[in-house]
């Protein structure tokens, strides 16, 4: 929707000429990788960890978060992430997960890698995202390569009614990267691989200080893209944004991929 206020005409926050700009960027682009982060789940609902309200301002990450943390107590841990898979399980892929699901499905070209682990992108349709993070709706086994999809209720009131593995019946945790763990070799090389082709790369929501994710955008620009930046706060990545739209994905991201005018 775009509104006025009188001054410049504007798309939710975001200045219409740089709106412009940013569609014929992605228009002309023949790849474009796109960066996505709490916040474009935050219009469905779902907590972001750094903004208001956020994850990380109620929970320490070191206590729920951490292969220590898991560790010292792994039914706390359990308990957290069933919350969590609760939660997400009652939002809906909002306007810009579903825009870019539209657009990715259109044209070649199109890479979507996402922090996120609430599978709202894979909700949305379209083709598969890289998820650099894991996913909160599969488990995997502690001592041997079970990996298993679920979307069940998680039952923590007992470390002996904990989700176990399949296999080898050892303790099995959520197929997520916690602090302190590296992201899966593959994927994080297959991200930086798309981002590094990519003629526009596209961000979306993320606060961009978690690493490797947030230096995918570098990887675009160093290599002579553009970073274009949809989120309502500046980030470390505005230094390097061609162009960055202060307003939020589901007044911004479906205007720049043409889905809305
Ligand atoms: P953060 O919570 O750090 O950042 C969310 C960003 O979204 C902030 O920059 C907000 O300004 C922005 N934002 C909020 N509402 C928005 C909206 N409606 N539209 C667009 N942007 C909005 O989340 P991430 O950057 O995703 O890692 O965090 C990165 C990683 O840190 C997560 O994947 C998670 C976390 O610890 C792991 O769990 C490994």
């Amino acid at each position: 929707m775009l509104i006025s206020d009188g001054g410049a005409p504007k798309v939710r926050g975001a200045v219409l000429q740089p709106i412009t700009e940013a569609r014929a960027l992605v228009a002309a682009a023949d790849r474009c990788f796109v960066l996505t982060g709490a916040g474009i789940s935050a219009e469905s609902g779902v907590p972001t960890f750094r903004s208001d309200g956020g994850l990380w301002k109620s929970y320490r990450a070191e206590d729920l978060a951490t292969p220590g943390a898991f560790a010292r107590d792994s039914r706390l841990v359990w308990e957290w992430y069933g919350w969590r898979r609760e939660l997400v399980q009652r939002c809906a892929p909002n306007a810009a997960h579903l825009a870019l699901a539209r657009w990715a499905a259109d044209r070649a070209g199109v890479t979507i890698a996402t922090q996120n682990v609430d599978g709202l992108h894979a909700a949305a349709g379209g083709p598969p995202p890289i998820e650099l993070h894991g996913s909160l709706f599969r488990m995997r086994c502690t001592c041997c390569e079970w990996r298993e999809d679920g979307r069940g209720p998680i039952d923590a009131t007992s470390a002996e009614t904990l989700p176990r593995c399949a296999r080898c019946r050892a303790l099995a945790r959520p197929d997520v990267v916690w602090f302190g763990e590296s992201l899966d070799r593959a994927t994080i090389e297959r991200a930086f691989e798309a981002a590094s082709a990519a003629d526009v790369c596209l961000v979306v929501g993320t606060s961009a200080v978690v690493q490797p994710a947030a230096s995918l955008a570098n990887a675009t620009h160093e290599a002579g893209g553009a970073v274009i930046e949809v989120n309502p706060v500046e980030t470390p990545l505005t230094a390097i944004a061609a162009i960055s739209l202060r307003g939020t994905a589901v007044g911004v991201v479906p205007v720049i991929l043409g889905s809305r005018v």
